[in-house]
């Protein structure tokens, strides 16, 4: 998705500038750019392609200056070529603009700036914006910006500077996230805290309609739509360079596959205090919760599958139905949503446009929300009533790993809080759950300590053209998260099937040549998925079981057996995924793939 970066102080802003987009890379992008303020004018370099080709125009065209803007540009409106990069400028080069977000009335604005002679080079919305502020403009770049801000419906955070007011550096954020750094040398504002760690970790998030000056001679100031100044407090950071490396490892996703450990630790000792669930004081009450007649989990991706799982749990422990909807596809299904509604939304980055959308429309509707999210700040975090956040740290490669079991962790509490709350479950049956957790990390390390199986395993997986996962109950969105993680690094067809639905259908692709990994973790359902093995042997499949069982039919019919740890069936999810974590992330190094920055994805899918 696209990155922004703006520097105003006293080092040469190009080179802050193109580092922190370095920091942004993993979002994904197709083209980048950067205005620097020089002696004379705006310099503007743009390149389509990855950073590297940027630098080399750089290096070979160096641009000084102490204010300048970047971007990383994710293609929405208009084609990957360098009239739409960013950043756009008006046509007298003095005004130069970085977005993120979509303008949703670009058009109008564009028809209306067109009849007064405005010219425009390139399909994007963001061009629109640079020429409107170029309209307002008359020597005051804020007012100018203001008053371009207030007409525009949609989402952005933008970053603007202006050649007459060369020491001045403007930022504005509306619904799309805008962070500022405070650094001993200037000030620096990014799209996220990843390029701005590097420099400081004192900062402030912007919040919705709020619009920022920076100026060389230090001072800065903050003010909302109506131009009052507003104080921000400074906030500090609990992190550091090394929440951004790889610390030693070959990718992120392998580091944060293996931080899986710490992470669910950490998180349960923050939520798990003297054997007592802590959702946090403001988390809802039992009055509030014994209110809710129905539950929805809303989510995209992996996290729409952290929500099919839990579903079983949150079920079984409270008695109450849940419905578990994909985001995008929430608006356009019949909703039964009102204020008897608990509405979870969950998301790693807290940014994604549908899960963002599916929230507003439940707020709509007055629904009680809670937001379960990584990225502090985030823009779902100041949307929803409550937040519950996986403190897992930033979650740098574009597959997510760390977050679905954090967010696990964090729906099962949750589970466990509200059979509590509504006396559905014992209080020895809530502390032998909480006990069971509390075995969970151990029990990853086990697996991750025999990772080099994982790596033969890839080596015959990398030629299939097709792979599937199977799986009952459970087991089956635990196979769909396989699936997932599979084809996004390694670009191989997966597909995940219902054990018993396969001889509705899908057992007719199924021939010698194929490669199929099955999960098998819970009790009512295993000796039956065993016997749907049985079927798949008998056509010639090669099957690799992850299971906790110790079982005859299992083992004949399956080329390997995965062991993990025999845990409750409901958490059973929290191990199973990860060989299909590692399977994934060998089989993508053994294709010679760019693991963590998977080809067309984006780590934050801002756009609908
Ligand atoms: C898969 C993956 C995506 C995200 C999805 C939702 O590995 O990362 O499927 O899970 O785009 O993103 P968030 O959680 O940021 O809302």
């Amino acid at each position: 998705m696209c990155g922004i970066v703006g520097y105003c102080g006293k080092k040469n802003a190009t080179d802050i500038i193109i580092h922190g987009l370095k920091n942004l890379e993993y979002r994904g992008y197709d083209s980048a750019g950067i205005s620097v303020i020089t002696k004379d004018s705006i310099k503007t370099i743009k390149s389509v392609g990855k950073l590297d080709k940027l630098e080399e125009v750089y290096k070979s065209n160096p641009i000084k200056g102490n204010v300048g803007i970047g971007h990383t540009r994710w293609a929405t409106h208009g084609n990957v070529n360098l009239e739409n990069a960013h950043p756009h400028l008006n046509s007298k080069n003095t005004i130069s603009l970085v977005h993120n977000g979509v303008i949703d009335n670009y058009l109008e604005l564009k028809e209306e700036l067109e009849k007064e002679g405005y010219k425009f080079k390139s399909k994007t919305d963001t061009e629109v914006i640079v020429q409107l502020i170029d309209f307002y403009y008359n020597g005051n770049l804020l007012n100018a910006v203001l008053k371009t801000v207030k007409r525009l419906v949609g989402s952005y955070a933008l970053g603007v500077v202006c050649n007459d007011n060369p020491s001045e550096l403007i930022a504005v954020r509306n619904n799309c996230p805008l962070i500022v750094g405070f650094a001993e040398d200037g000030f620096i504002i990014s799209s996220e805290i990843s390029s701005i760690i590097e420099n400081t970790n004192k900062v402030v998030y912007m919040d919705n309609k709020e619009i920022a000056q920076f100026n060389l001679n230090n001072t800065y100031k903050f003010f909302n739509y109506n131009l009052d100044e507003i104080e921000k407090e400074i906030e500090t950071m609990d992190l550091n360079k090394d929440s951004i490396s790889k610390n030693g490892f070959e990718h992120y996703m392998l580091k944060e596959i293996f931080e899986q450990p710490d992470a669910i630790r950490n998180l349960l000792d923050k939520r798990v205090i003297n054997g007592k669930i802590n959702l946090g004081e403001s988390f809802f009450t039992a009055e509030e919760i014994k209110e809710f007649e129905k539950i929805y989990i809303i989510a995209c991706g992996t996290a729409f599958h952290a929500g099919e799982i839990a579903k079983f749990a949150i079920q079984n422990f409270t008695g109450r139905q849940v419905q578990v909807e994909i985001a995008s596809e929430f608006n356009y299904n019949q909703k039964f949503v009102d204020d008897k509604t608990l509405a979870i939304f969950v998301s790693q980055s807290g940014e994604t446009a549908d899960t963002l959308l599916a929230l507003e429309e439940a707020k709509k509707l007055s629904a009680k929300t809670l937001a379960i999210v990584n990225a502090q700040n985030s823009t779902m975090t100041k949307q929803a009533d409550k937040v519950m956040y996986c403190y897992c740290g930033p979650e740098i490669s574009v597959a997510s790993t760390k977050a679905f079991t954090t967010q696990l962790i964090l729906l099962y509490l949750l589970a466990l809080d509200m059979a509590e709350k509504l006396g559905t479950l014992s209080e020895d049956k809530i502390k032998s759950y909480l006990d069971e957790l509390k075995t969970i990390p151990e029990r990853i390390s086990e697996i991750l300590e025999r990772k080099d199986n994982f790596r033969n395993i890839a080596e015959e997986l990398k030629n299939q053209e097709s792979v599937f996962y199977t799986g009952r109950g459970i087991d089956f969105t635990t196979a769909k998260e396989g699936a997932l993680k599979l084809k996004e690094v390694s670009y191989i067809h997966t597909e995940a099937f219902a054990s018993g639905e396969l001889k509705h259908g899908s057992i007719a692709l199924i021939d010698d040549s194929t490669k199929v990994i099955a999960i098998i973790s819970q009790e009512h359902t295993a000796k039956k998925t065993a016997i749907n093995l049985e079927e798949l042997t008998a056509r010639g499949a090669s099957i690799y079981t992850i299971t906790d069982f110790d079982d005859n039919t299992i083992k004949q019919n399956s080329k390997e057996v995965i062991k993990f740890a025999r845990t409750t069936d409901f958490f059973a999810p929290l191990l199973s995924v990860i060989p299909a974590q590692l399977i994934a992330y060998y089989t993508s190094l053994a294709r010679g793939n760019d693991v963590d920055k998977p080809r067309n994805l984006a780590k934050a899918v801002t756009v609908e």
